[in-house]
């Protein structure tokens, strides 16, 4: 085992997908501390977001959005070590990225920025792909690491760059089951049985992973939780800023937003976010 395999790597944020690079960390036999905002109880979890870091030379950020990544980089500011590097992997506004790179710059320490794309199962399976913006030097410095968690590490230029890559492909993730919801909603109207629409995507320009990830359990009525809607209408919120930003209109994406709001004030915030298609469940 490479020297770089033994850091001390501290993962901040226990949820889908950071309890799973947690445990596949831990299984390259890394020197893992763990911490999350709700105790979850495992042995390498940390009774305080100082304690998780005060040793480590690695923090990875697996957080919920950017008010997350702020509040707990300020409870861990104090005692970050001079050379850490900060990789944030949590999908976040572009302001909260540039404010991580600047607060880890006058501290003395390194940052990436590293969303993913990827789900429950690459997460469990260590095959993320990470979209890496900064320093290409301080990223092979850091490739072993990332690695140990995807099958893929994809340098996107600046800082900045990989959260608007993320927010932008996040966009059409949510676009297209959005679209993928009204064309079964209006094929079932017409007697059209689900199988016969999912062999027509399949086998159409249309069809892609994911439409064949989302649409047979979309028919079945089952929305167990790869990622949330909650968590995808955060990034449609993203995106929107990212587009006023720059003087665009984004009338498809406010439409699926407002859709995905409704559908999490009526109680299915926490389903996968293929629950777009409740909206047409009777
Ligand atoms: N799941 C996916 O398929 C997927 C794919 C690509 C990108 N992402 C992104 O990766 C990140 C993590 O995703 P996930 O699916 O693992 O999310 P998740 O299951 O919703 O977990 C969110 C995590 O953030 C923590 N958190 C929320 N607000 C916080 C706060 N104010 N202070 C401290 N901790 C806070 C939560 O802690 P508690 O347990 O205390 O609530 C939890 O550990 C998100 O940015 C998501 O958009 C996810």
């Amino acid at each position: 085992m490479s020297e770089r395999l033994v850091t001390k790597i501290t993962v901040m944020g226990l949820g889908i997908i950071g309890s799973r690079c947690a445990d596949n960390l831990a299984k390259a036999e890394m020197d893992v501390r763990t911490w999350n905002r709700t105790v979850k109880g495992r042995e390498d979890e940390a009774p305080s977001a100082m304690d998780a870091v005060s040793d480590a030379d690695v923090v990875a950020f697996y957080l919920k959005d950017g008010v997350a990544c702020r509040e707990v980089f300020d409870q861990i500011r104090s005692c970050l070590k001079s050379g850490v590097i900060l990789l944030n992997h949590s999908t976040i506004d572009l302001e909260t990225t540039q404010w991580l790179a600047g607060e880890c710059e006058a501290l003395g320490c390194a940052f990436l920025d590293c969303p993913f794309t990827g789900s429950k199962v690459a997460a469990e399976n260590g095959e993320l792909v990470y979209y890496v913006g900064g320093d290409e030097k301080l990223l092979e410095m850091y490739r072993e690491i990332l690695e140990v968690t995807a099958k893929e590490v994809i340098p996107v230029g600046k800082v900045g760059n990989a959260t608007v890559i993320k927010v932008a492909t996040n966009l059409v993730s949510a676009s297209t089951v959005q679209a993928l919801s009204e064309g079964l909603a209006i094929a079932s109207a017409h007697g059209i049985s689900p199988d016969s629409f999912i062999s027509a995507v399949d086998g159409n320009a249309c069809g892609s992973v994911l439409a064949a990830m989302k649409l047979p359990t979309m028919v079945q009525g089952e929305y167990e939780t790869h990622f949330s809607l909650d968590n995808m209408l955060k990034d449609a919120k993203f995106a929107m800023q990212l587009a006023e930003n720059a003087k665009l209109k984004t009338p498809g994406i406010r439409t699926t937003a407002s859709v995905m709001q409704s559908l999490c004030d009526s109680g299915s915030a926490e389903l996968d976010y293929s629950a777009l298609y409740k909206q047409f469940e009777q």
